[in-house]
């Protein structure tokens, strides 16, 4: 284990199976109502579990990036910039977008309705991990892998200025690391 990580919260493994079973309900829910989503996945935290979950996803999906940032000093108002937008239009598309936390809601909360306004037929979330417990936007994802405490969580995509992006599993940082 990574000297920097006080416990691990999710193994790899546990990791896999819960993608496996989101997997599963995504393809039932979609493929029951005839549509198959365009899974947009919000850079750079997202990769490796949009990379997880696609594999287990049978329908014929499809997959974008979007990079997204606050402007400076407008953290509160849910303000954001867009630093790389979908590469097609997403009007008439069920959008799902791929999350590895969602922790205030303002992130996603802002992409959905951009999206929405854009003309999205719909927008659902995926996120990994859901963090209510910081939640200061009405927002609630549709699947959630997990559901964590207030505990600085990194690992399989999140990051402590730039670092632990890679590690398998998701650990708890230690308190040394970042205060
Ligand atoms: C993280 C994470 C979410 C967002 C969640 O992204 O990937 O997109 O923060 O926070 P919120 O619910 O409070 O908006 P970040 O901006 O750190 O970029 P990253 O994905 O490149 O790590």
């Amino acid at each position: 284990m990574n000297r920097d990580i006080k416990k691990v919260l999710y193994s790899e493994e546990e990791i896999i199976e819960r993608s496996k079973e989101l997997g599963a309900q995504i393809t039932k829910e979609y493929g029951e109502a005839g549509r198959s989503p365009l899974l947009v996945a919000l850079l750079r935290g997202s990769v490796p579990f949009l990379a997880e979950l696609m594999k287990h996803i049978d329908l014929d999906v499809q997959y974008d990036f979007m990079d997204v940032t606050s402007y400076a000093g407008t953290e509160t108002t849910g303000e954001i910039k867009i630093l790389k937008d979908l590469d097609t239009s997403v009007k008439g598309l069920d959008i799902l977008l791929v999350e590895d936390i969602v922790d205030t809601g303002r992130t996603i909360n802002a992409v959905m309705s951009m999206l929405k306004n854009k003309g999205a037929n719909s927008v659902k979330i995926v996120t990994l991990l859901d963090k209510p417990s910081r939640r200061d936007k009405d927002v609630t994802a549709d699947y959630i892998g997990f559901t964590v405490g207030n505990e600085f969580v990194v690992g399989f995509g999140m990051d402590y200025n730039q670092h632990y992006r890679c590690l398998p599993y998701i650990g708890v940082l230690k308190d040394e690391c970042y205060s």
